[in-house]
């Protein structure tokens, strides 16, 4: 598709770069097809952008309902911003492995917009992955084994209470949010792309349903493996200004903890989701 209004340079691996446009103020030509270009490439980055937090929800708002994060500290006199923050005396970070966010949700959140306030002098990179790439890779024997799947989502082993999570419990502190499990296909049809993807991940996916988690551990290995392949996966390096928005649906993604000593600053603001099927 070609673009009028913006320009999208797509990458190898997943995503793709937006120029021509400024997130604090965009015009509804320019809105639609930044819609056209998030269902084509599921995550979007735009560069040097300078957004206060209120320009920033504003933009979150013109794309959908916004979804209170119900576990993380948020921005002050921000509810509806994330703020995703280590310091330089704090040695975990948010994010550190594999995931995709809320797929322990019945209607798991639509993705979120991720801007850089702070970043370290090098490091704090983040990881991406295409589910929907990973999908397409996979031999049609193997496609066709997953369709009659569903798995088992939960957030209680990593939010819940009395689970030890270092120096990020004051980040990450309300234990009572996480009671929500869910189950859902292990390969869904994107309600915005139309495209298959693989919709588990290593963070919240616990076993597939009717199987034992032992059972389950082999395949999902496999999975995983295969999702986070090199040719699936884009590494983006932050800078102050910098803004992702991804699709929690079509990818993975990593924020790598490489900055020991140095601050990093992200506010997110993640949108609601509609329901997701096979
Ligand atoms: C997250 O998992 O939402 C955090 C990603 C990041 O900080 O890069």
């Amino acid at each position: 598709m070609s673009y009028e209004h913006i320009q999208v340079a797509p990458n190898a691996g997943v995503g793709a770069f937006v120029d021509g446009v400024n997130l604090a103020d965009v015009d509804e030509p320019s809105l639609a097809e930044l819609r056209k270009a998030f269902a084509d490439h599921s995550i979007l980055f735009f560069r040097d952008q300078e957004l206060t937090e209120q320009q920033h929800i504003g933009l979150a708002e013109r794309w959908g309902d916004i979804n209170v994060n119900r576990f993380f500290a948020h921005v002050e006199g921000y509810p509806q911003i994330a703020q995703v923050a280590k310091e330089p005396d704090q040695v975990n970070n948010i994010g550190g492995g594999w995931h995709t966010d809320h797929s322990y949700d019945q209607i798991p959140a639509l993705g979120s917009m991720l801007y850089a306030r702070q970043t370290p002098t090098r490091g704090g990179d983040t990881l991406f992955a295409s589910t929907c790439a990973a999908y397409d890779a996979l031999s049609d024997g193997l496609q066709e084994t997953l369709q009659g799947l569903k798995a088992v989502h939960s957030s209680r082993h990593v939010f819940g209470a009395g689970v030890d999570r270092g120096d990020l419990s004051d980040r990450l502190g309300n234990t009572e949010a996480a009671t929500q499990d869910a189950v859902h296909p292990v390969v869904i049809t994107h309600p915005l792309s139309g495209r298959k993807s693989l919709y588990v991940n290593p963070a919240f996916t616990l076993h597939f349903e009717g199987w034992t988690a032992p059972e389950s551990q082999a395949l999902l290995s496999y999975l995983y493996q295969h999702i986070g392949r090199p040719e699936f996966c884009y590494r983006l390096q932050w800078a102050p200004g910098t803004l992702a928005f991804w699709d929690n649906r079509a990818t993975w993604h990593w924020a790598i903890n490489d900055y020991q000593g140095e601050r990093r600053l992200m506010h997110r603001i993640t949108l609601e989701g509609e329901p997701i099927a096979a």
